[in-house]
């Protein structure tokens, strides 16, 4: 498959960067009237038109004025779910908080009780129509967190529902067993917390079923001290830590993440200067879930003062039926840019390197690379990049390439 004529391609790195920090992060490569060659699935060439090679190729695809990016990386979602909840949402129009929801059985629990009483077949079935569905909006990997089942059983079901969409969709998946979500009404926290320890960490290692470990460090939720002995726990059985921290106020969730060497912390509303400072020359990746905060109406992370302070940023969706019901990446680079002053070309780099590197996907995806696959999208015809989050609303992505093939 040949490209030609494309207007940019965007996300050019010959240099393998692990992730892009601070101030870097306003650069962003481009290839203005470019080519690029895919060959056996892979990204075989790519330069300027005014030097493209007399290559043949069964299938030609003139992009002029349009551009190419690496496929998007979502980093984090709770993709497999049994049903939304409008219900909630009218609620909170009303006036209620999230945490008020929650603490009458709705949230979490509600979820939880509608995916108990969903089979795994029903479960996959509804997960796909979603799966198809960003796959259309130019995402090419995602991680799918568990966390709505909060049974042995059912928490293994949502994983297993995980690892199929691996491998029925072109989609990349990672998966991440977050047992520690909420505790179920019919029993007590120390005995849940129990459970997921000593029951259900063995028993998702046993299946081989998650990559990751993830815990909801909140007040009413999980305690920092009860999320260090979850990710503790996750570790002796080779899950990395992955935490949700800092969502609701400033839980400690952050130092947590540090301490036990997370390969992310996610969410961040909520920051101080200390846990700024703290994630400071770590190997931790700060992920920003603006849909979560526009839906919920938080204040929005600010993303200004971690990129002053030096920090990497990545952009996921959180796509999950309670807190941010939306799974279109161009839409949180929206909300980066419009809600939290990240410029387009930051935007563009936390939803592609730096997620790619919070799900470790960096040799497949993330980047436009000569010898990695063909994870890509090409737009439809637009005056630039930047027009991406600002048209807020439209659908920018017309053709998906993902592992070498159209879909
Ligand atoms: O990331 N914060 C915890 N978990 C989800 C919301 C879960 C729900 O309300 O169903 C989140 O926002
Ligand atoms: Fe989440």
């Amino acid at each position: 498959m040949l490209i030609k004529n494309i207007k940019g391609l965007v996300q050019v790195r010959e240099d393998k960067p692990k992730w892009i920090a601070g101030a870097d992060m306003a650069q962003l490569p481009v290839i203005e009237n470019s080519f690029l060659l895919v060959k056996d699935g892979l990204i075989a060439d790519y330069g300027s038109m005014d030097n493209l090679p007399d290559y043949s190729a069964d299938n030609v695809i003139d992009a002029s004025g349009k551009f190419v990016f690496p496929s998007f990386v979502d980093s984090h979602t709770h993709l497999v779910f049994a049903a939304t909840r409008e219900e909630e949402f009218v609620y909170k129009i009303k006036g209620m908080s999230y945490e008020e929801i929650a603490a009458k059985g709705g949230g979490i629990l509600n979820s939880a009780r509608k995916l108990q009483n969903t089979s795994e077949d029903e479960l996959f079935e509804r997960t796909l129509v979603r799966a198809n569905e960003i796959i259309s909006y130019g995402t090419g990997a995602v991680e799918i967190k568990s966390g709505y089942g909060l049974t042995t059983k059912d928490e293994l079901k949502m994983l297993r529902v995980a690892k199929r969409i691996g491998e029925e969709t072109p989609l990349t998946v990672k998966t991440t067993f977050l047992g520690a979500h909420a505790v179920p009404k019919e029993t007590t926290k120390e005995k849940y917390l129990d459970s997921v320890i000593n029951e259900m960490i063995p028993a998702v290692a046993e299946e081989k079923l998650a990559d990751y470990i993830d815990a909801f460090c909140e007040k009413g939720f999980f305690s920092p001290e009860e999320t260090e002995k979850v990710m503790e726990a996750g570790k002796k059985y080779g899950l990395k830590p992955k935490i949700h921290a800092n969502q609701l106020s400033i839980s400690g969730g952050v130092q947590v993440g540090v301490k036990t060497k997370a390969i992310s912390v996610d969410h961040l509303e909520a920051m101080d200067q200390q846990a700024i400072d703290v994630l400071k020359g770590t190997d931790v990746m700060p992920t920003l879930l603006p849909g979560a905060a526009f839906y919920l109406g938080t204040t929005y992370p600010p993303a200004r003062d971690m990129l002053n302070a030096g920090l990497p940023l990545a952009l996921a969706t959180d796509y999950n039926p309670g807190s941010a019901p939306c799974g279109k990446m161009q839409f949180m680079l929206s909300l980066a840019c419009i809600r939290m002053k990240m410029t387009p070309e930051e935007a563009i780099n936390a939803a592609t390197i730096n997620t790619a590197y919070a799900m470790e996907v960096g040799d497949t995806h993330g980047t436009i690379t000569k010898g990695k696959p063909a994870n890509l999208f090409i737009t439809k015809e637009i005056p630039s990049y930047a027009f991406i989050p600002y048209s807020f609303g439209s659908d920018v992505v017309e053709t998906v390439i993902l592992n070498g093939k159209l879909v």
